[in-house]
């Protein structure tokens, strides 16, 4: 599959089958996700691997988005070290590109996955710093639920000419 291909057919997951994603496949989104843009280069992001059910089928407890960790067999945490963000909140724009990367590959390689949104909601980043026993410069941004697709979505058209403006608005 292309990149314009994998952008364009992208969506998101929330139902796997009990296929587990390889060690390989892991190294391969977090490689991805390490490729990605930053500010500077700054390159603030860290990652946490989740795959223990017993802590996947926490996060429900204080994310109410999401409730397929009970059956997703592995997640990614995309964080910011904050003492790497040298660009004045530019790490919130590093993680997001991050994130969206891998869900890209994911997707390209037969994977299905969703970014669960953390930052910037007060309740999330406090239960998964928690959860996660996290350092205190470390912010959490993203979660990414992975797994083999047990259900699958046609691409989504969101072209629209109305929001494309030429030299003024
Ligand atoms: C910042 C952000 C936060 C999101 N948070 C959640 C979430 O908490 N739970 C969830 O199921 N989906 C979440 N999503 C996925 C969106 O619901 C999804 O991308 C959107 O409905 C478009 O559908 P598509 O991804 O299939 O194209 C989030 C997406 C983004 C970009």
């Amino acid at each position: 599959m292309d990149a314009i291909e994998a952008i364009l057919s992208r969506r998101s997951i929330r139902k796997y089958n009990k296929k587990q994603v390889s060690d390989e496949l892991i190294k391969e989104f977090l490689e991805v996700a390490m490729s990605a843009p930053s500010a500077g280069n700054e390159q603030p992001w860290h990652f946490v691997i989740i795959d223990d059910p017993l802590i996947l089928g926490k996060v429900p407890t204080f994310h109410n988005h999401a409730q397929m960790l009970k059956d997703s067999s592995i997640a990614i945490l995309v964080c910011s070290d904050m003492n790497l963000d040298h660009h004045n909140g530019m790490w919130i724009q590093d993680c997001a590109a991050a994130t969206e990367n891998m869900l890209i590959a994911i997707h390209a390689e037969g994977l299905g996955a969703v970014w669960l949104g953390i930052y910037p909601r007060e309740e999330r980043i406090k239960g998964i710093k928690e959860l996660l026993e996290l350092p205190d410069h470390v912010n959490p941004f993203s979660l990414i639920s992975i797994g083999y697709p047990a259900e699958q979505f046609p691409k989504a058209n969101r072209y629209e000419e109305s929001r494309i403006h030429y030299n003024k608005w």
